[in-house]
């Protein structure tokens, strides 16, 4: 079995798997010979706002683009105070701290997402919003966060960057809270060819304001109404998302036939791999276990041919870049002990039963059951 290989990613599958349709995107905007703000992205809009259930969808440039633009739209800056996770990639807190405002800290549970309760404990006067993150592809338990932004009066803007296919009672995450904020980079289950992104929203003024913002505040080519930047979608990478959005329950599918067959066979005891609720359905743009000797695991694993990744090995509140924030650790005992302890293992949908069946029975043989 030990000349079985186990990619983490493989985009370059990806890539034989899709040429032709891929190339024929590049055939359709290159023979046009326009490639700003054309009618690809408005499309792309429209698909994807009715793929998640949202009134407006605006492409951008990025997720951390959606994120800071959300921010700004809904008013969020200078003195103001941002409830968020210690578990995210580190573009949820910088969104935060580029508009002005200041991240707080709230635990997470033991699935690795925002606990609703801590969030309430750490409400002061200056809370504005609420910015939980659907970790992983499972969305954060928005009936409580909704409840306790409701009965504070505050604002929530999702990160959704892994969120797309993912749903909590039978609603797509990042159409809960005023803004959601969703990547398009080449790792997550609806990706472009380099980086992008977009936010959806129901409110008319935010996604008016997030238009303007995105090409410089110009309402057209001699009237710009305020200063803005330049975080526009390509035309050529709506033109792909457009396509591989029609294939995106697939692949979601698809992850979620590895990931159960890693559950069913990964013997219990050292593992500790998340349950699904029934009323969610995950999108497992990451598969995250929580593993035993963590380190040495991953290095036997990799002697065997098999990758994985560490996402991530310093919560965002120990971040140098968090030092002013003033936080130690001890300070987010949850999130701090699945630090030492995570470890993605691969799960894409390129790989075969086999693939799966190899790499679970590695991980068995390291824990000798
Ligand atoms: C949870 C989370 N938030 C924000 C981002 C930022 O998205 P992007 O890389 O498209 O700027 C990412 C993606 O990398 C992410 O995983």
């Amino acid at each position: 079995m030990d000349d079985i290989k186990v990619p983490f990613i493989d985009l370059k599958q990806r890539y034989e798997e899709e040429k032709a349709e891929l190339l024929a995107c590049v055939e359709r905007v290159l023979s046009k010979g326009h490639f700003v703000l054309t009618e690809e992205v408005s499309e792309f809009e429209e698909k994807a706002a009715k793929y998640v259930g949202a009134k407006h969808c605006v492409a951008l440039n990025s997720g951390t683009d959606a994120l800071m633009m959300g921010l700004w739209a809904l008013s969020i800056g200078k003195g103001d105070e941002v409830i968020t996770t210690p578990v995210s990639f580190i573009a949820t807190t910088g969104s935060i701290a580029h508009v002005g405002a200041t991240p707080v800290y709230a635990d997470v549970r033991d699935d690795q997402n925002i606990d609703p309760a801590e969030i309430e404990k750490k409400i002061t006067a200056r809370t504005k919003a609420i910015m939980p993150v659907h970790w992983t592809g499972r969305l954060a338990d928005m009936n409580a966060i909704m409840d306790v932004a409701k009965r504070h009066g505050l604002i929530v803007v999702e990160d959704a960057a892994q969120t797309m296919g993912a749903y909590y009672h039978g609603k797509h995450g990042g159409t809960f809270g005023n803004v959601g904020a969703f990547s398009a980079h080449p790792l997550k289950n609806l990706n472009a060819l380099g980086d992008g992104g977009f936010m959806v929203t129901n409110d008319d003024e935010v996604a008016r304001k997030v238009r303007l913002y995105r090409t410089h505040g110009l309402q057209d080519r001699d009237n710009c109404v305020m200063y803005g930047v330049n975080s526009r979608l390509d035309s050529l990478n709506a033109e792909v998302l457009k396509f591989r959005l029609d294939r995106l329950n697939s692949i979601v599918e698809r992850r979620r036939r590895n990931v159960n067959l890693y559950r069913k066979l990964i013997k219990p005891g050292h593992i500790y791999i998340p349950e699904d609720k029934p009323y969610e359905r995950n999108a497992f743009v990451m598969f995250i276990t929580q593993a035993e000797d963590r380190d040495r695991l991953k290095a036997f694993l990799l002697q065997h041919g098999i990758e994985s990744l560490v996402y991530y090995g310093t919560p965002l509140h120990l971040h140098k870049a968090a030092a002013k924030l003033g936080y130690k650790r001890g300070d987010f005992p949850v999130a701090e002990r699945q630090t030492d302890r995570v470890l993605a293992l691969p799960h894409h949908q390129h790989l075969t039963e086999d693939q799966i069946a190899y790499a679970a029975e590695t991980v068995n043989k390291f824990y000798g059951v």
